[in-house]
């Protein structure tokens, strides 16, 4: 069984990412897993180059430091060269319609109009190359956040079509998402998603911030003022967020933590330290990690590898399928 996912470096990894995602490939991982670091997606929206490149040399320290096996990891670059093949021929799969429902492209496209910069054809063809991530190496899960979970559902629509059309090459892959943590929301703006990318860091919990930052930041979350102590998503949705967050740090559900506190002062100290405890050893591992550029550099090439290896076969299919090889 292979599971598949990635992390794109459009910001610093921040809590969601962590406990939606990274820690779950970490710890639920085996040996024929792949989890890497989507560059290629980091180029959809306006981004700098060298900003990418440390920023991506950052995250694959991170998912290392998260414990994820080193040769289970590569760069989504490191694969270009069969990458911009498959995406091609998944484009020329894919319904215009299709990529225009994609809730991420909406919301990032009215982003960037709203800031008046022009909305990239790449940002409409993201979900695209996801899927020629996913289809290219067979995955049959993709573990994700919530905010994934209609990409993946693309990736297994043109899987399918693809193999009912010109003939079987493609695994179908499902989406998996966590019990908790699958959405964690900015803490001053708890309607929103927390985002890599929000204008304002102070309700985004990056997993590098010092421990007394990340303190502070919990405890000028936004709660409300009607003093229940309760998990109601819909009517506290501040106080919900915390609740999940420190769930999702504990192993439990919110409804199991929320009846151990009695005042949100007292829930946003437990936030505070379970966050703090669950960070700061990754901190100081991926601190090392970056230290020592040339192992990273040895981890890469040897993951990069492995994975072009995995997908040359089903790329080759596809294009003698697809009648062009
Ligand atoms: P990205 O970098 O936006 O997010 C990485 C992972 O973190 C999850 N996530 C969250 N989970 C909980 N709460 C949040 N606030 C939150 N924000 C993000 C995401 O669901 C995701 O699992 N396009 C993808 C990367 C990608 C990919 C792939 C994933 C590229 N190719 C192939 C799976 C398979 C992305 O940008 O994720």
């Amino acid at each position: 069984m292979t599971r598949l996912s990635a992390i794109t470096p459009s910001g610093p990894t921040h809590v969601g990412n962590y406990l939606g995602a990274v820690r779950r490939w970490a710890r639920e991982g085996g040996p024929d897993d792949l989890y890497f670091v989507s560059d290629l997606h980091g180029m959809t929206t306006p981004y700098h180059p060298q900003k990418l490149r440390s920023r991506t040399r950052e995250l694959l320290a991170t998912l290392i430091a998260a414990g994820i096996a080193p040769d289970t990891v590569f760069v989504q670059s490191d694969l270009l060269p069969q990458l911009g093949p498959l995406t091609w021929v998944l484009e020329c799969s894919c319904a215009f319609g299709e990529a225009a429902r994609m809730t991420q492209f909406k919301e990032k496209s009215a982003d960037r109009t709203h800031e008046g910069t022009p909305v990239r054809v790449g940002l409409f063809t993201y979900p695209v190359l996801m899927a020629a991530d996913i289809l290219l190496q067979g995955a049959d899960e993709v573990p994700v956040g919530d905010d994934q979970a209609q990409h993946v559902e693309l990736a297994r629509v043109l899987a399918r079509r693809f193999n009912s059309t010109y003939g079987e090459a493609f695994v179908v892959p499902r989406a998996v998402t966590p019990p908790a943590g699958a959405r964690i929301r900015d803490l001053t703006e708890p309607t929103r998603k927390m985002d890599k990318s929000a204008r304002d860091a102070a309700g985004v919990l990056f997993v590098l911030d010092e421990p007394d930052l990340l303190r502070r930041k919990v405890k000028r979350a936004v709660t409300d003022s009607m003093g229940r102590l309760e998990y109601r998503p819909d009517d506290q949705p501040g106080l919900a967020n915390l609740l999940e967050i420190l769930a999702a740090c504990h192993g439990k559900s919110p409804r199991e933590v929320v009846a151990g506190y009695s005042s949100y002062g007292e829930v946003k100290d437990a936030v505070a330290e379970a966050v703090v405890e669950e960070l700061a050893p990754l901190r100081e591992r991926v601190r090392e990690l970056l230290a020592d550029p040339a192992e990273l550099d040895r981890i890469r090439a040897v993951g990069g590898e492995r994975a072009a290896e995995r997908g040359a076969h089903r790329l080759s299919t596809v294009l003698r399928l697809a009648g062009v090889a």
